[in-house]
């Protein structure tokens, strides 16, 4: 633990899958599956639910305002521009929440402030301290972001961010707006601000990483081992462009390398599975093959030598047990499998054979498994028919 840091191994998860996560290219989600989706959230064990961008769009606000009555435990939060009417959106919209929280951010970096809000870095500091002061008057859980901060001048960016804090800001978020940053630059970044940043120990600090470079999971750990608290990821990493880092992956990490990170989360990996299912669907982007942790593949073993290690021991070629987050392994058979798996299947199909009997049934199941992608159950059937009424056996 670096010297300085609040002392907590406890991670929380900040979910924006209904605001960054439905940025997504052709994702829009009812108020209904908004709903459905806060629900599952909150038992999955978020510490917050970022639920809209009010000032956005009527829709927006109105999942803001339903989802603030059916959240219990969790944080609900609406995202603000620092610009009043956003605000004043966000405060009327999480009204019924019983724990509400504002997101306020401006973005902070050379290119941002030039091309975009033609604002100088003092109009910046300017605009931070007296929106965050009204913001202030009205909500007491305050979120501030310096957007596109990876890019942001350090030094700016610690002023800008002693300024949050000392007008109201309860916690600091430093998105990786554009996924640029690597894990050692965003690490340090970290150990910067607590350099520089007086009040660094009186708020939370967040992680919002993206994912650009395929960066996101290393960048968000190794913001938690630099004094950043709180995750801030999105559920089967959806978001603008390659997304967010994915809450599914990024706590599976810190519950697998457990003993490195020295941190626990309240997440429930066991309904991973449940929570991806229901975002996959509402958002119509099943899940890729390949994903870490969720993809069908992920604890999938197909050649022979990974079948017959797993069949002898998972963990040769398991780090997580899939039960662990909701889902089975598989052992698909097809062109690489070995005797092992071969064998282990037609005995789970209740056919009696012997170790034997093998000699002369891999040849054949070689022969179709070369034909197709995998070889299924009934095709199995099928070849043990066609052996047995042969009396190749
Ligand atoms: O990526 C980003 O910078 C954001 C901000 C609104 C926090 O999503
Ligand atoms: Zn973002």
């Amino acid at each position: 633990m670096t010297k300085g840091v609040k002392m907590t191994n406890q991670i929380t998860f900040y979910d924006p899958t209904m605001r960054d996560g439905e940025q997504t290219i052709g994702v829009n989600f009812t108020i209904d599956e908004k709903i459905k989706l806060a629900q599952a959230l909150e038992k999955y064990g978020v510490s917050a639910i970022e639920a809209g961008f009010p000032a956005a769009s009527k829709k927006d606000f109105d999942a803001v305002v339903e989802i603030s009555k059916v959240v219990h435990t969790a944080k609900v939060v609406g995202l603000a521009r620092l610009v009043r009417q956003d605000i004043d959106a966000v405060v009327a919209a999480t009204q019924q929440a019983k724990h509400p929280m504002i997101h306020v951010f401006i973005a902070t970096s050379p290119v941002h402030r030039t091309y975009k809000l033609h604002m100088s870095p003092s109009e910046i500091i300017e605009k931070v301290i007296s929106d965050i002061r009204y913001t202030k008057t009205m909500m007491s859980e305050i979120i501030f972001s310096p957007e596109d901060a990876t890019r942001t001048e350090p030094e700016f960016l610690a002023r800008v961010i002693q300024a949050a804090i000392e007008s109201g800001a309860t916690m600091i978020n430093i998105p990786d707006t554009v996924g640029y940053a690597t894990p050692y630059e965003y690490g340090e970044l970290f150990e910067y601000l607590r350099e520089h940043v007086r009040d660094f120990d009186q708020v939370t600090w967040a992680t919002h990483t993206h994912n650009d470079l395929g960066m996101a999971n290393a960048n968000a750990l190794a913001g938690i081992m630099h004094g950043a608290t709180e995750i801030q990821g999105t559920i089967n990493g959806i978001g603008e462009r390659a997304g967010n880092v994915d809450i599914i992956e990024a706590a599976a990490a810190i519950y697998v390398r457990r003993q490195t990170f020295a941190k626990q989360t309240a997440i429930i990996l066991e309904q991973s599975k449940h929570i991806s299912d229901i975002v996959a669907q509402a958002t119509h982007m099943p899940v890729a093959k390949n994903k870490p942790i969720m993809g069908r593949n992920a604890f999938a073993h197909e050649s022979g030598i990974h079948q017959d290690g797993y069949l002898k021991n998972p963990e040769t070629y398991e780090i997580l047990r899939p039960e662990m987050v909701g889902t089975q392994a598989s052992l698909p058979l097809g062109k690489l499998s070995g005797s092992h798996a071969v064998m282990n299947q037609l005995l789970s199909l209740g056919y009696h054979i012997s170790r034997q009997d093998m000699v002369t049934i891999l040849p054949i199941f070689k022969r179709i498994a070369e034909k197709t992608s995998t070889v299924s159950d009934q095709q199995m059937q099928d070849m043990m028919t066609m052996i047995q009424t042969n009396k190749m056996m």
